[in-house]
C-alpha cells in the first residue's frame, strides 16, 4: 500500500502517536493535514517519552521526511521550540521537515480570543479547548483574514493583515479582558518578531502540495497521520463540544492536497474503552471509581494540557459512525492492558432515547446530552497481558472481548497495543 492513513475513531488520545510510530517502519513520508498544536502524539522510545504536537511522530524515525500540511494551522513559536527540543534530544530535523507555505499561522492574539472565550463563557458555554488558538486561527481562515506562511515573508502583506487584525483584536479583547489589565498587543513588535520566527522557519518552507505528489508519483509510501478523533470533527462530532477543523480521512484532501483515489488504505485507532477530555456529551462516562481506575492505569491525563481525561467504557454506536465517515479499512486497538484488573467489560452497543432504542449519534445537541447506553457485559481476564508478543497467548476472555468488538464492528482488528513501548505490539494473523 503506498498511501495509508490513520486516523482516531473516538474523541482523540486513542494512542495513535504509537500507532504511527509502529507503522512508520519502512514508510518514507508521514503527513499531518489537520489541527496544530492542540495535539499531543506520544511515543515511547527505549524508556524516554517524546510528545509531539506539531511535527508528525514519523520524525522518530531517521530518513523518514515529514510534512505539515496546508490543513494544519501552525504556531511558529511552538513548531519552533519543537524543533528545538528535538535537536536537544538527538532528533535532526533538518531536510526532513516540510512545511506547507499554504498553512494558516497562529498568532498571540488567536490564542488570548481561545482563552478568553474558554475563561469568559458563560456557564454550559464553555468547551474545555486546549487554548492553543486553534479556534480562532481557523476562523480567520474562513473568514478570509488569515495569514499563510507564505504571507510571512511578504512584508506590505504581512503588514497590513497584522494592523488589521492586531487593531480588531485589541479592540475585542480589550473591551472584554477581565481580569484587568485588558489584552494589548503592539502590531510593530508582532510584526518584527513573526519576521525574525519567519528566517528561522524559512529552510522548512515547501510547496508541500507539489512535494508529496512527486512523492507518490515516484511510488514511495506516505502515511497520513491524523490528529483529534472524528468524534471531534467539527462535521460529525459532537458539535459544538468538537475541534474547529475536519479530523475525518476525507481531510486529507483538502489539508494535502492529494486527490480522494490517493488514499489506498484507513487504519483506524481504537481505544479499548473511552476518554475524552474538554467539555461536552460522553453517554459511557463513568465519573466514579471504574474511571478513576481506567485513568490512573491508563495514565490518562492530557498530553498537551495535562489535563484528568474524563474515562469510560467503549461505545460503538458512535465508534461505527466514525468507520463509517472515515471508511476504516483494518483497526489497531489500544490500551487493552488498561483493562486487565477489570472484572465485567462493558460495551455500549445502542442508546436508549426516552422510550426509543437508537443506532445512531443523534445531531440535537438535547438528544446527544440525554442518551442511555445500552450495554452488553463480557468477562474480565484479570489477569496480566504485558509482555504478551501473540494473539493465541492473550487471556481467553481477552481474546473474546477483541473478537465481540470485531463482529460488533464489522472491521477487522489488525494491530492491538499492550503497553506503552514500541515493542508492545500484538500482530494478529489473517483470519477465515
Ligand atoms: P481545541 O481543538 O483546542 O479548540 O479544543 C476543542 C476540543 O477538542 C476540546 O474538547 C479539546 O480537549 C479537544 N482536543 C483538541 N485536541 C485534542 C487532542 O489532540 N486530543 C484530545 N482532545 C483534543
Amino acid at each position: 500500500m503506498t498511501v495509508s492513513c490513520v486516523v482516531g475513531v473516538q474523541w482523540g488520545d486513542e494512542g495513535k502517536g504509537k500507532v504511527i510510530d509502529f507503522l512508520t517502519r519502512g514508510v518514507q513520508w508521514v503527513a499531518r493535514f489537520q489541527g496544530g498544536a492542540n495535539a499531543g502524539h506520544t511515543v515511547v522510545v527505549g524508556g524516554d517519552e517524546f510528545i509531539l504536537h506539531l511535527i508528525p511522530s514519523g520524525i522518530l524515525h531517521p530518513g523518514v521526511r515529514c510534512v505539515i500540511g496546508n490543513g494544519v494551522v501552525v504556531d511558529p513559536r511552538a513548531l519552533l521550540a519543537e524543533i528545538d527540543e528535538l535537536g536537544r534530544r538527538g532528533v535532526r530535523v533538518d531536510g526532513r521537515l516540510l512545511v506547507s507555505d499554504r498553512a494558516h499561522v497562529v498568532f498571540p492574539y488567536h490564542k488570548a480570543m481561545d482563552s478568553l472565550a474558554e475563561s469568559g463563557a458563560g456557564e454550559g458555554q464553555r468547551l474545555g479547548t486546549t487554548r492553543r488558538g486553534i479556534g480562532p486561527a481557523y476562523a480567520d481562515k474562513a473568514r478570509r483574514t488569515g495569514v499563510r506562511v507564505a504571507d510571512l515573508y511578504d512584508r506590505p502583506v504581512l503588514e497590513a493583515c497584522l494592523r488589521f487584525n492586531v487593531r480588531e483584536r485589541n479592540a475585542l479583547l480589550g473591551s472584554l479582558a477581565d481580569p484587568r489589565p485588558p489584552y494589548h498587543e503592539d502590531p510593530d513588535a508582532l510584526l518584527e518578531e513573526y519576521r525574525g520566527l519567519a528566517e528561522a522557519l524559512r529552510p522548512y518552507v515547501a510547496d508541500t502540495v507539489a512535494e508529496v505528489h512527486a512523492a507518490v508519483e515516484r511510488g514511495e509510501t506516505v502515511l497520513l497521520e491524523g490528529a483529534q478523533g472524528t468524534l471531534l470533527d467539527i462535521d460529525y462530532g459532537t458539535y459544538p463540544y468538537v475541534t474547529s477543523s475536519n479530523t475525518v480521512a476525507g481531510a486529507v484532501c483538502t489539508g494535502l492536497g492529494l486527490p480522494p483515489r490517493a488514499i489506498d488504505r484507513v487504519v483506524g485507532v481504537l481505544k479499548a474503552y473511552s476518554t475524552r477530555v474538554g467539555e461536552g456529551p460522553f453517554p459511557t462516562e463513568e465519573p466514579g471509581g471504574l474511571g478513576e481506575h481506567l485513568r490512573a492505569r491508563g495514565g490518562e491525563y492530557g498530553a498537551t494540557t495535562g489535563r484528568p481525561r474524563r474515562c469510560g467504557w467503549l461505545d460503538a454506536v458512535s465508534v461505527r459512525h466514525a468507520l463509517r465517515l472515515d471508511g476504516v479499512d483494518e483497526l489497531v486497538l489500544t490500551k487493552l492492558d488498561v483493562l486487565d484488573e477489570v472484572e465485567t467489560v462493558r460495551v455500549c452497543t445502542a442508546y436508549r432515547l426516552g422510550d426509543r432504542r437508537v443506532d445512531h449519534v443523534p445531531a440535537a445537541r438535547s438528544d446527544l446530552a440525554a442518551v442511555v447506553p445500552v450495554y452488553e457485559d463480557l468477562p474480565g481476564w484479570r489477569a496480566t497481558t504485558d509482555g504478551v508478543e501473540r494473539f493465541e497467548d492473550l487471556p481467553r476472555e481477552a481474546r473474546s472481548y477483541v473478537d465481540f468488538l470485531e463482529r460488533l464492528l464489522g472491521c477487522p482488528i489488525g494491530l492491538i497495543s499492550v503497553g506503552r513501548r514500541r515493542d508492545q505490539v500484538i500482530v494478529r494473523g489473517a483470519r477465515d
